[in-house]
C-alpha cells in the first residue's frame, strides 16, 4: 500500500470534514450545506465508507486531500504532510515540484525575513527608535511577539545581506517574494519601516506591510505593502486571522477593523476575535475565508459606511455570503485603535451594542436628510433602495421595506415598486450573459433519474439479491449502470465479499465516479424504515417498467405508421397485435 492510501485509510473523512463543516447523518452518508458555494438546501455529501465527499450542486468532490486543498487552500504537499502527521504516518519522501516548490521557497524566505525584522526591532540598536515609537503607541512587547512585528533597517541591502549572503538565496528569489526591487540594481524593498508580517490563517507569512515612522519622509506613502506575488494576493488575506481564528470560532463572530494597528490594539484590549481588511472594502475572497469560522461579522470601521460605496459593496458581499452583519459605532473615537487604547471597556460595550447593518444604514440616511420633504425622501430612497434590492433573504428584505415605508410615512407598495424598477434594470444586464452557463448542464432524462434513484437505494441498502437478478437489467438502459452491474457479476462470481470500497476498486476509472455518486445519493432516512424502503424499490421498479413499455409502444406506433404508408398489410397485423398486448399490460 502506498503512503497516500495508508493515510486515506487512517484518517476518517467524516471526522476531518466535520471539523470545518457541520455534518448531519443521512443514511449511510453525511450531509451539509456546501462550504464551497452558496446554497440553501444541502447537497454536499460525505461517504465514510468510500472516503470521499461530493457536492451535487457545484460538483466539487474528492478525498481528504482534495478537501483540504479546496477548503484550506493547501497545496498537495501541504495537505499530505498535514494528514500524514494526523495519521501518524512517517513520510518516506515527498518532493514538491514546479509552482508548489516555488511557493514553499517564498514562504521560507518570508519567514526568515520576518524573523530578521523581528529580531532587529526587539534586540538590535538600529531598531530602538522604532521600538520606542510602537511602545509609545501603547503596543505591548507581548503583542509585538504575538503578531511578529519587526523593523526593516534603513539600508539598501540589509535584508539582502542576510538572505543572499548568509542563507544562500538568489537576489531573484527575493524579488519574487516582493522583498526586493530594482532589477540588476536589486535593493531591499522595505527600508526604515515598522514591519507587519501578513500571515494567512495557517500562519504562513505571505507578505508584509511596512509602516513609515514619524522620522520618515513626509512625502513617502504611510504604508508600503508587498506587491502581488505567487503567494500574496491582497484580496484573499485577512490580517490577524492566524491569531484570531480560535476566538472567532468560539464567538461565532469576527470583528472587522480597518488597519493592522486597529487589530493589534483591539486584541490587547481583550477583543481577540479581530481581523483587519487593510484599508479596503471586504472582498469575496475574505468573506469566503471568514465564513469557515463564523456566521457573524461586526464592522468597526473608520470609513463612513453609509457614504462610502466601496464599504457598502463589502456589506453586500458579506450579506450574500450569508453573514449576519452588524455595525459598531465608535462614538467620538477616530478608529478602533484609539477606542481600544483609551477606553477598552467602552470599546467592548460599543461592539456589544452593534446594530444590524440595515438598521444602521436607514438611521444614517435619515440623520443626513431629516427635512421630511419630498426631495429629502427621494434622496433617502435613492440611497437605500439599491441596498434593499440586494438583501439576499426575502424575509429580511420585507422587514426593512416595511421599516423604511413607515419611517418615510408612505405606503409599502411604493417602496416595493421602486425596488422592482431597480431590479428590472439590473436583470436586463444579467440576462444577456447567463445563457451559456445554462446550456452547459444537460438535464437528465426521467429514465436516468429513475434508474439512478433505484440503483442508489439498492446499493446503499446492499440489496445484493435484487442487484444480481436478470430482471433488473431488463429495466435499465443507461450503459454505465449496466456496466457497473456487469462488474458486480464478476465480483460475486469470484466470491468476494461485497463492500463499497472494495467494489469501487474493481471498477474501471470512468465508472468509479458514477458508482460513488450512487453511493452518495441523498436518500434521507429512507433506509431506516425497512418497509418504506421495500415499497420505494417496488414502486420505482414499476415506474421504470412502465417507462420501458411506453418507450416500446412509441417505437411500435412509429413502425406501424411506416408500414401503413407502405401498405404492408401482413406485418402490420402482427405489430398491431403486439401493440394491443402492450397497451393492455400498461393499463
Ligand atoms: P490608517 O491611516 O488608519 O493607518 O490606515 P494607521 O497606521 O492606523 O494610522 P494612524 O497611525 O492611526 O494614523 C488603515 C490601514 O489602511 C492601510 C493599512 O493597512 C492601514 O493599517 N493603508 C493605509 C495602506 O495600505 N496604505 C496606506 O498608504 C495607508
Ligand atoms: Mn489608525
Amino acid at each position: 500500500m502506498d503512503q497516500i492510501e495508508e493515510i486515506r485509510s487512517k484518517v476518517d473523512i467524516v471526522q476531518l470534514v466535520s471539523e470545518y463543516v457541520p455534518l448531519k447523518k443521512a443514511g449511510r452518508n453525511w450531509r451539509a450545506t456546501c462550504p464551497f458555494h452558496a446554497e440553501k438546501t444541502p447537497s454536499f455529501m460525505v461517504s465514510p465508507e468510500l472516503g470521499i465527499f461530493k457536492c451535487f450542486g457545484c460538483g466539487r468532490g474528492g478525498s481528504i486531500f482534495q478537501f483540504l486543498m479546496e477548503f484550506e487552500k493547501m497545496d498537495f504537499g501541504e495537505a499530505l504532510r498535514f494528514l500524514a502527521k494526523r495519521a501518524g504516518v512517517k513520510l518516506v519522501s515527498y518532493r514538491p515540484a514546479g509552482e508548489e516548490a516555488e511557493k514553499e521557497k517564498l514562504f521560507q524566505i518570508n519567514h526568515l525575513a520576518s524573523e530578521f525584522y523581528h529580531y532587529l526591532l526587539l534586540n538590535h540598536r538600529v531598531g530602538q527608535p522604532a521600538l520606542r515609537y510602537i511602545l509609545g503607541r501603547g503596543i505591548t512587547r507581548e503583542s509585538i511577539t504575538v503578531f511578529g512585528i519587526g523593523y526593516a533597517p534603513n539600508l539598501w541591502d540589509g535584508l539582502r545581506r542576510y538572505l543572499v549572503g548568509r542563507k544562500g538565496y538568489q537576489p531573484e528569489d527575493l524579488e519574487r517574494a516582493g522583498l526586493a526591487g530594482g532589477g540588476r540594481e536589486s535593493h531591499d524593498q522595505f527600508r526604515d519601516r515598522l514591519m507587519f508580517p501578513l500571515k494567512d490563517h495557517r500562519g504562513n507569512v505571505r507578505g508584509f506591510a511596512g509602516r513609515i515612522l514619524p522620522s520618515g519622509d513626509r512625502e513617502a506613502p504611510k504604508y508600503i505593502n508587498t506587491p502581488e506575488t505567487l503567494v500574496y494576493h491582497k484580496s484573499d488575506l485577512l490580517y490577524g486571522l492566524s491569531v484570531a481564528k480560535e476566538a472567532i470560532k468560539k464567538e461565532d463572530a469576527a470583528v472587522v477593523v480597518e488597519g493592522e494597528l486597529d487589530a493589534i490594539s483591539s486584541y490587547q484590549a481583550g477583543v481577540q476575535n479581530v481581523v483587519a481588511i487593510k484599508g479596503s472594502a471586504l472582498t469575496e475572497g475574505q468573506a469566503g475565508l471568514l465564513k469557515r469560522f463564523c456566521q457573524k461579522i461586526i464592522l468597526a470601521l473608520d470609513a463612513d459606511l453609509a457614504g462610502d460605496m466601496a464599504a457598502r459593496r463589502g456589506v453586500e458581499i458579506a450579506d450574500n455570503a450569508g453573514f449576519e452583519v452588524r455595525v459598531a459605532s465608535l462614538g467620538s473615537f477616530k478608529d478602533p485603535d484609539e477606542a481600544a487604547q483609551k477606553d477598552a471597556g467602552l470599546f467592548k460595550k460599543q461592539l456589544a451594542e452593534a446594530v444590524p447593518v440595515f438598521d444602521f444604514l436607514i438611521t444614517s440616511a435619515f440623520s443626513r436628510f431629516p427635512q421630511g420633504t419630498a426631495e429629502a425622501k427621494r434622496k433617502i430612497g435613492q440611497e437605500l433602495v439599491p441596498v434593499l434590492v440586494k438583501i439576499s433573504d426575502e424575509i429580511v428584505k420585507a422587514h426593512y421595506v416595511k421599516e423604511l415605508a413607515a419611517r418615510l410615512g408612505i405606503a409599502e407598495e411604493a417602496v416595493w415598486e421602486q425596488i422592482k424598477k431597480t431590479q428590472n434594470s439590473k436583470l436586463k444586464i444579467q440576462n444577456s450573459t447567463s445563457e451559456e452557463n445554462q446550456s452547459a448542464k444537460m438535464p437528465k432524462s426521467r429514465r436516468e433519474v429513475l434508474e439512478e434513484y433505484l440503483l442508489a437505494i439498492l446499493f446503499q441498502a446492499e440489496e445484493l439479491k435484487i442487484l444480481q437478478k436478470r430482471e433488473l437489467r431488463n429495466l435499465l438502459a443507461t450503459p454505465a449502470f449496466l456496466r457497473i452491474l456487469e462488474t458486480l457479476d464478476n465480483f460475486t462470481e469470484e466470491k468476494k465479499k461485497f463492500g463499497p470500497k472494495g467494489f469501487a476498486k474493481e471498477l474501471p476509472e470512468e465508472l468509479k465516479e458514477i458508482f460513488s455518486n450512487l453511493y452518495l445519493f441523498d436518500l434521507g432516512d429512507l433506509l431506516r424504515d425497512e418497509e418504506k424502503k421495500d415499497r420505494e424499490i417496488e414502486k420505482t421498479k414499476r415506474d421504470l417498467a412502465d417507462l420501458v413499455l411506453r418507450e416500446k409502444l412509441a417505437e411500435l406506433s412509429r413502425l406501424i405508421k411506416g408500414l401503413e404508408e407502405e401498405g404492408k398489410e401482413e406485418e402490420l397485423g402482427k405489430l398491431q397485435e403486439e401493440f394491443r398486448r402492450l397497451s393492455q399490460k400498461l393499463a
